[in-house]
């Protein structure tokens, strides 16, 4: 058989962070070859996979010795003769030999490097590329893309609370456009912040590191950037905020230091909505935290008929979470990261619940990346209607946008940007008004 799988190579290489992460390659019979690696988050919620680290004074603590090691030895030799064209098989191999529910003994971080890397080994096999391998016959489209311009957060020493400012182009009709209009966002926030005595160098991934005195003043520098680069906001361009209000959690409620606020659950949804009645907010993702379902359904219930609610650390790409909060009336959006569920199946079983309650699903990146291309071919092969990458600089991030416009390019005549279209239904319906 040409798609079994005879070897499984595993290595430690070097994340964009300058940590140490799991490389994996796998080769099949008919001599096709996959590679993959695993990401890693800086906001992470406690639901998701376990990345296992091997602790100690190395690295910070952050070496994956034993993770390469559980590939070696507890993985590979399950997978080793099984066919890579059997994702669903290969997968559940996976889980099945590391035995916990959050892939603790082996690591989501060897997992999703092995279950991505066998992914593109069969669609090499298959002499295809490997959004076309998981589109099969059905067709897709480009999946809009939601660019970083500041970062704050987690992602840069808690400079804004809000951890992504971001902006969508829902009508640039192609993801070239879609850069393009991004590219002009990006670099006249970068001029207008110098001016303004404000720019304190590049965050975690690629986006403004900003020295704001308020996230108010982070939105309003956003909107007069738009503006400036010759958009129109709430028109071409719209903002998207990732407010990873996990890492705000306090006590019961929620600290915004630079806003000198503590705020409870009912008085953080007020804030978000405030902010989306007063800019020309698209999208919002983690208004709260990751167990507070209650305040991310009155989130939703307000905002959800013109504004997509994404659920990240609240739902971690687990499809039963999905169903959970479905029930609550939490979400109108899905983030799926696949490191996040540790293997492409899990995660694939979680985009399809979000989908089956006409969620919309965004198919992102961490914070932590690599040249690793999976993503682009994810969010194009699934079908996503939207990718969240980062920002508009370092190349861990312009890789993904760089393979999205040759995936484009290959398309030819057949191509189609999700556009609004990738957005949940109420709100595509509330921007064609
Ligand atoms: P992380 O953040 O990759 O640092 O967890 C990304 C996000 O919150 O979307
Ligand atoms: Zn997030």
């Amino acid at each position: 058989m040409k798609t079994e799988i005879t070897n499984i190579a595993a290595r430690q290489i070097w994340d964009s962070r300058g940590r140490p992460t799991v490389e994996v390659d796998v080769t099949l019979a008919g001599g096709g070859q996959g590679r993959a690696a695993a990401p890693a988050g800086a906001s992470r919620g406690d639901h998701e996979a376990i990345d296992l680290r091997d602790g100690g004074e190395r690295f910070g603590g952050k070496g994956v010795d034993s993770a390469v090691e559980a590939v070696r030895t507890i993985l590979a030799p399950v997978l080793l003769g099984a066919d890579a064209l059997d994702q669903a098989a290969i997968d559940a191999g996976i889980s099945e030999a590391d035995g916990t529910p959050n892939k603790a003994r082996c690591g989501g971080n060897a997992t999703v490097a092995l279950s991505l890397a066998v992914a593109w080994a069969a669609a090499a096999a298959e002499g295809l590329p490997l959004w076309r391998y998981l589109a099969g016959d059905r067709p897709v489209r480009l999946p809009m893309p939601e660019i970083q311009i500041f970062g704050g957060g987690a992602h840069a020493g808690r400079r804004t609370d809000v951890q992504d400012f971001m902006v969508m182009a829902p009508r640039a009709g192609s993801v070239r456009r879609a850069l393009e209009i991004t590219a002009d966002v990006y670099h006249e926030a970068g001029a207008l912040m110098e001016e303004a005595g404000l720019l304190a160098g590049t965050a975690d991934e690629g986006g403004w590191w900003p020295n704001f005195d308020s996230n108010e003043q982070a939105l309003d520098m956003l909107v007069r950037a738009i503006d400036r680069s010759g958009h129109e906001p709430g028109e071409d361009v719209f903002i998207s905020l990732d407010i990873a209000a996990n890492e705000l959690r306090n006590g019961d409620g929620y600290l915004l230091p630079l806003d000198d606020a503590r705020l409870d659950g009912a008085a953080m949804v007020d804030r978000v909505v405030d902010w989306a009645e007063r800019y020309p907010i698209l999208s919002i993702e983690d208004p709260v935290g990751q167990d507070d379902l209650p305040h991310m359904a009155q989130a939703t219930q307000r905002l959800g008929a013109s504004v997509q609610l994404i659920g990240d650390d609240i739902l971690v790409t687990s499809a039963d979470r999905v169903a959970t909060a479905a029930a609550a009336g939490a979400c109108n959006a899905l983030l799926v990261k696949v490191n996040q569920a540790g293997t492409v199946s899990e995660a694939k079983a979680a985009f399809d619940a979000a989908r089956a309650r006409g969620w919309a699903t965004i198919v992102s990146a961490r914070s932590g990346e690599t040249e690793d291309l999976s993503i682009a071919h994810l969010a194009t092969g699934w079908d996503a209607g939207q990718i969240k990458v980062g920002s508009f600089a370092r190349s861990e991030r312009m890789a993904k946008w760089n393979e999205l416009l040759r995936i484009e390019e290959a398309m030819g005549g057949e191509a189609r940007f999700a556009g609004a279209d990738g957005l949940p239904a109420s709100v595509a319906a509330a921007l064609r008004r």
